[in-house]
């Protein structure tokens, strides 16, 4: 993308009222919203659905379509990807979506205990480096961050192309008691898993053009391994 291009996707971005950006200083004792998404935000109480490295926020806003009584809140690093997402919402006018845009790394600066319900992971790096292993978001370093903002309940969709990432994820879930539900490859050749199914994300219509099989996991938290104070 042309930086002029960039240049105005940013400039939009500081107009669009469900997008927040804030800088360290503003959440690094708690973000404004911080346990106060349902009422201050969304104006009530229905349960929260997180997209994390959401890019472009195709679940966000594809999920948000379909379940007007659930919130939904993309989150990515790259505000020029959030754009779209923004855009789509804002000019459907859907009051069940907000987008941050953030380093998942500080997720649990912007969410109370419990704040979350459900947790989306939609084609995330990577990072198939072993040295780079703790920053794949399905690792247990970031599973515990997790922890720190989702219910004791909250189910996790890992959607990857990436078959490495999905042994590994699968090897995580398995040493550490993590609840496996459901582990799917090659998506598109099995029966069923129509929601899962029917968004695709831009990476994942990417990765298919170039023959990669589309994979699945579902999983919940075995909240005993973690130890979050
Ligand atoms: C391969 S893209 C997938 C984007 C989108 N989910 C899709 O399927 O089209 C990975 C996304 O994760 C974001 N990302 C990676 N690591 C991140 C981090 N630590 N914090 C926030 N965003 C991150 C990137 O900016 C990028 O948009």
């Amino acid at each position: 993308m042309g930086s002029k291009k960039k240049l105005q996707k940013f400039a939009e971005n500081l107009t669009f009222p469900n997008l927040f950006q804030p800088d360290y200083e503003e959440i690094k004792d708690g973000f404004e919203l911080k346990g106060k998404w349902g009422i201050d935000f969304f104006g009530n109480t229905n349960p929260i659905v997180l997209e994390l490295g959401c890019g472009k926020g195709e679940y966000t806003v594809g999920l948000a379509a379909k379940y007007p009584g659930k919130n939904f809140i993309g989150v990515d690093v790259k505000g020029a990807r959030l754009w779209r997402g923004c855009k789509t919402s804002n000019e459907e006018n859907m009051k069940n979506v907000a987008f941050i845009r953030a380093k998942i790394q500080h997720i649990d600066h912007f969410f109370g205990p419990g704040e979350i319900d459900e947790v989306w992971i939609t084609f995330p790096d990577p990072q198939p480096k072993n040295s780079k292993r703790n920053k794949r978001l399905t690792s247990q370093v970031f599973l515990n961050r997790y922890a720190r903002i989702v219910k004791p309940d909250a189910v996790f969709h890992l959607k990857t192309d990436n078959e490495p990432l999905f042994d590994y994820t699968l090897e995580v879930i398995e040493e550490n008691g993590h609840r496996l539900i459901t582990a799917v490859k090659d998506l598109y050749h099995q029966e069923g898993f129509e929601e899962v199914k029917s968004i695709k994300t831009h990476y994942e219509k990417l990765f298919s053009e170039q023959g990669y099989d589309i994979n699945y996991l579902k999983f919940r938290l075995n909240n005993s391994v973690f130890d979050n104070g």
